[in-house]
């Protein structure tokens, strides 16, 4: 998704704002450029990476030394395909005006007939485009007003989503910035300040931060900055403390972060549960969500929203809560949550999960299930999101800064989270406390469990030296595992391209199955759980077609290694628990595959890390 950075201050604006496009980079983008403002204003912009701009911009750096203020952006198409001039900055005819904008302008088509008619023309088949002009025509007629007004102004005809930057050499030391469904975060240093889509950029010059809410109009200079809403009205902001490191946000030796984000998922699970499973006591400290607990607790339904690998947790949320809690579950994808006119109410809770907490459907499913009077909870990962701010009650996940755009210690994350809020579901209801402190210990050996299963990676990688030339791989699973089979299948299919499914092992009769042939890998996950035998049995049933099978088992199980091709061995672990454990062969797996086929994992081609428009 796009991604924007400004600096205002005393530093060299150029290196600092190229050095933020590439702390964005992981967001997914196709184009990027940088707008320098120093008397006069100029443009850089190009389809392709960032450190393609950094060659090119070398020129226009020695045309314009010493810029202290500029704005920069990455951008991912969607209006008119990637390329030069599409990408931002835009710029007004007199180019004394350059504007950068991630989201969408729904009504772009309207107001830019109506600009065309008036004899603007345009540079770009985007959307972004018409903000500049629409600033352009309001300045023009009301030449007295000041950049802030006119961006107003100008705001007050856009229908949709935007974070936008605008400076102007009329107005040479400001950034005027807006938000309305696309984040933006204002960095505080000293005599200088940083404005960014996220916190990434912004980490290693300063940890003070202030989050722009949706309707708010900031202008920024080298002095400080002030808040108003689109309207008008004075905003008192509170800065707040990034808690995060620029070390944690860089690949500490890996060759990827995706890998790194495998690898760090055992240390993750620990700071997931820090504080909050309180062993020696039997109980869980759940401190976000403490005061409505009771309320959860008389929920007569549970919703669960989310996209992705959000959604995959979600599934597996409902098998956990419903085991445990005997509270029905049902589990929507946002983006037809929002659509569909959904029955909820006063009596239900929905419970959004997103590793971002930007993403635009899962916001959009929140927002309409609070206006249907539903009690709701987030689980969000980054701290001071729009999610995590606009839900009633949440847990953060702690799993620090994802950056690989294929999610995973994100994922394990929520499903602790999951967990852990079944079990506070359940307590005093429907399992007694010795059952709950069973379970928690179970869950406080987990990241031990998951740190054995990393050892693998020379044999999962064997493994995937063998299967990197496949069209196709099926994934099956059931129970607790199925969604792992789903969250599998998309690991591959995100960073390998290969095409790949997940489907319950018993639906492989209704329609997989006739895919089988000596070229299919077929992927089992089979540990020992109430349905194993009937998992046996679907194993013969592909071997007995030539499938290749590869299958995710419990140590000591001899009886798999007689029909499977390749067993993973993994801890034992009981039923509910067991997906923390098979999802990260599959994680490690998708990551060879990729990497052996030359792919750019923590970049997929056309993905993007948060999915900020519909
Ligand atoms: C994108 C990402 C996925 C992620 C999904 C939901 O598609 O590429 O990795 O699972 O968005 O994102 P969220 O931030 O809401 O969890």
């Amino acid at each position: 998704m796009c991604g924007i950075v400004g600096y205002i201050g005393w530093q060299d604006a150029a290196p600092v704002l190229l050095k933020g496009l590439k702390r964005l980079e992981y967001r997914g983008y196709d184009s990027a450029g940088i707008a320098l403002l120093n008397g006069t204003l100029s443009v850089m912009k190009q389809k392709g990476s960032v450190g393609g701009l950094e060659t090119d911009t070398h020129t226009l750096r020695q045309e314009m030394p010493g810029a202290t203020l500029g704005i920069g952006h990455t951008r991912w198409a969607t209006h008119g395909e990637p390329s030069d001039r599409n990408a931002h900055p835009h710029l007004n005819a007199a180019g004394d005006i350059a504007v950068i904008h991630n989201g969408i302008v729904e009504n772009f088509s309207a107001l830019k007939q109506e600009l065309v008619s008036q004899g603007y023309v345009f540079l770009s088949e985007t959307d972004s485009e018409v903000l500049v002009h629409l600033i352009d025509r309001i300045w023009k007629s009301e030449p007295s007003l000041d950049l802030e007004t006119v961006t107003r102004s100008a705001l007050r005809h856009v229908e949709g989503a935007y974070g936008l930057c605008v400076i102007s050499s009329r107005e040479p030391d400001k950034i005027v910035v807006a938000r309305k469904g696309s984040p933006l975060v204002i960095g505080i240093g000293i005599g200088e300040f940083f404005i960014a889509s996220d916190a990434a950029p912004i980490v290693e010059h300063t940890n003070k931060v202030v989050y722009l809410s949706d309707g708010e109009l900031a202008v920024v200079t080298r002095e400080g900055y002030s808040i108003k809403t689109i309207e008008n009205v004075e905003q008192e902001k509170i800065v707040t403390e990034l808690d995060f490191s620029l070390e944690k946000i860089e690949k500490g030796g890996f060759e990827h972060f995706m890998l790194k984000e495998i690898f760090e998922q055992p240390a993750v699970m620990h700071d997931v549960m820090r504080g909050r499973v309180r062993l020696e006591e039997g109980r869980l400290c759940l401190g976000g969500i403490e005061d409505y607990l009771d309320r959860l607790k008389q929920a007569k339904r549970i919703v669960i929203c989310a996209c992705g690998t959000s959604w995959h947790a979600g599934l597996i949320g409902e098998y956990l809560i419903e085991e445990f809690a005997r509270i029905p579950v049902e589990v929507d994808y946002a983006s037809e949550f929002r659509y569909r006119n959904p029955i909820v109410g006063v009596d239900d809770v929905v419970i959004v999960i997103s590793q971002s907490g930007e993403t635009a459907d899962t916001l959009a499913a929140l927002r309409t299930a609070k206006e249907k009077g539903a009690l709701v909870m987030g689980i969000c990962n980054v701290v001071g999101s729009t999610i995590a701010r606009e839900t009633l009650c949440g847990m953060y996940t702690h799993a620090g800064p994802e950056v690989g755009v294929a999610s995973t210690k994100a994922f394990t994350a929520q499903v602790i989270m999951l967990y852990m809020l079944a079990l506070a579901l359940s307590k005093g209801r429907t399992i007694s406390n010795e059952e709950i402190v069973l379970n928690l210990k179970e869950l406080v050996s987990i990241p031990e469990k998951a740190a054995r299963i990393l050892e693998l990676d020379g044999q999962i990688k064997s493994i995937a030296e063998r299967f990197k030339d496949a069209k196709n791989v099926l994934y099956l699973g059931r129970g607790f595992n199925f969604p792992v089979a789903l969250e599998g299948a998309l690991k591959l299919k995100e960073i390998s391209y290969i095409h790949a499914e997940g489907y319950p092992a018993a639906e492989m009769k209704h329609g997989p199955i006739a895919l089988i042939d000596e070229d299919m890998p077929v992927i089992f996950i089979a540990t020992r759980d109430n349905t194993y035998t009937k998992i046996l049995s679907n194993i013969e049933e592909v071997r007995s077609r030539k499938g290749r099978v590869i299958a995710i088992a419990n140590e000591g199980d001899q009886e798999i290694s007689r029909l499977a091709e390749h067993v993973i061995y993994i801890p034992q672990a009981s039923g509910p628990i067991t997906p923390l454990l098979t999802v990260i062969p599959l994680q490690l797996l998708a990551y060879h595959i990729a990497t052996l086929r030359g792919c750019n994992v923590d970049r997929p081609r056309n993905l993007a890390k948060s999915v900020t428009v519909e």
